[in-house]
């Protein structure tokens, strides 16, 4: 086991995890559907979500990567061997693959803004202006895929050194960063003059939007959150050591991301409800253009909305390390590579993909197909299809098909573990998250 590398210390297990866990999802996402979904009520499905799918789930994957110690497909070829049950794997790793493609461009823009925060250009604009600005500079044609590159160039630098001088010594230093930054963030943001008003839309229960496609739509939420179905949390629990707590790491995990989850709504929805002529947006528009006029409005604009860009990279620059460790495994484990070459190929294959996305906002926009363009259609293969269906069958392959005794041992430590939680988390991954998760992914496809 020690070529492959692992992680040495319980703070590294956990920072890693979470550091893959904590993303654009958790700050630009979550905050807003929570807010036009419901409130607190939502809140409340999201909470239910994470406990019955989102922990189960994250342990089954456990299970799998730390028995068998492989990356995601050589994992599960090594457990169930003569099957066609490691296509899991390949589609896993398709997914990560796919997701980088798309998740590297946004954390491109992502530098650029946190650059024209540092150098104050992004200050004294109108939202009008920086509206334009963010579709000029989206749709053009190389200025997104310079800053592209150089995150690709940045994930190179880390993840070539290994787990533990590479991946573990960067969450080690960024998560701490990326929860200091978030806490004065909410300290701030609390004290401004639209604070309750923003809380309110952001937390107020109304349990009457609480419908079907809600829920759906939470229990989605919580799968891409938590990073779940692409093998992620697969092939980091292969680096655990015997001794690491699956059940008790999953929890913690589970309960940082909604931690900072609801803390990016604590910051976004107050500064949003001070000034009273925006509105509170969707996605794109909302973070790099409605928040930079709104920080462009505080004194001290510049260090605030520095500090606001810096922690949205830091989130994104943790999960792009995760979604290329999964096909860096996987070449190093099946192909025996060297991590310098792994690392490299993964890091080029990485940069024709985003190419493509970037390009397919402007200069490629005519490529579409059923009215996607490559963008969304490498988002939608991805977190819509490959995601659900491989979160339902490792849920199926851990629940059913592996050994009972071998899941046991692996959530116990080999009984040396009180087994408390065991059994609840052995029937949701059995019976309870098959069934949710097919919802979702039915529900995806518009099936119903
Ligand atoms: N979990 C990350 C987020 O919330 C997204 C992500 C998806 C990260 C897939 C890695 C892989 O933004």
């Amino acid at each position: 086991m020690s070529h492959r590398g692992h992680f040495v210390t319980k703070l590294g297990v956990i920072a890693a995890t979470v550091g893959s866990a904590v993303g654009l999802g958790n700050i630009w996402r979550f905050p807003y559907i929570t807010g036009t979904n419901g409130g607190g009520a939502f809140l409340a499905v999201y909470i239910i979500c994470i406990l019955l799918l989102g922990i189960p789930v994250m342990c089954a994957e456990f299970i799998i990567g730390r028995h068998a110690k492989l990356d995601a497909i050589g994992s599960i070829k090594k457990l169930a061997p003569h099957t066609l049950w490691h296509y899991i794997g390949y589609l896993a790793v398709a997914a990560s693959v796919l997701i980088l493609g798309y998740y590297t461009v946004i954390a491109g823009w992502t530098t650029e803004y946190l650059v024209q925060s540092v150098t104050g250009q992004l200050n004294d604009k109108t939202a009008d202006v920086l509206k334009a600005e963010l579709e000029a500079f989206t749709t053009h044609p190389y200025r997104p895929l310079i800053w592209t590159y150089i995150v690709l160039l940045v994930n190179y630098i880390i993840l070539k050194r290994g787990i533990q001088k590479g991946l573990e010594k960067a969450s080690n230093i960024l998560m701490p960063l990326l929860f200091v930054i978030m806490i004065l963030f909410s300290i701030r943001s609390l004290t401004l003059p639209g604070a309750s008003e923003g809380l309110r839309f952001f937390l107020q229960p109304d349990f009457h939007k609480i419908t079907p496609t809600v829920i759906l739509e939470a229990m989605g939420q919580a799968f891409f959150s938590l990073s779940l179905g692409m093998g992620i949390l697969l092939t980091y629990s292969s680096y655990f050591s015997n001794k690491t707590v699956l059940i008790q790491t999953a929890g913690t995990v589970a309960l940082l991301d909604a931690v900072v989850a609801i803390l990016a709504g604590i910051v976004i929805f107050p500064a949003v409800f001070s000034i009273p002529e925006v509105s509170p947006e969707q996605g794109s528009n909302l973070v790099f253009a409605t928040l930079p006029y709104i920080f462009g409005q505080m004194p001290a604009s510049a260090l605030w909305s520095s500090l606001f860009f810096l922690l949205l990279l830091i989130a994104a620059l943790t999960s792009t390390l995760s979604l290329f460790e999964v096909s860096i495994a996987f070449c190093t484990d099946h192909f025996k590579m060297s991590r310098r070459s792994a690392t490299g190929i993964m890091i080029l294959i990485a940069g024709v993909l985003c190419t493509l996305c970037s390009l397919s906002i402007g200069t490629l926009s005519h490529l579409t197909i059923g009215g996607k363009n490559i963008f969304d259609i490498f988002d939608f293969v991805s977190a819509v299809i490959i995601l659900p269906l491989n979160g339902l069958l490792i849920s199926i392959f851990v629940g059913w098909y592996l050994d009972r005794k071998l899941c046991r041992n692996e959530l116990t430590n080999h009984g040396t573990i009180s087994a408390g939680w065991y059994r609840s988390v052995y029937f949701c991954i059995r019976y309870i998250a098959p069934a949710l998760i097919l919802l979702i992914f039915l529900s995806g496809l518009g099936l119903f």
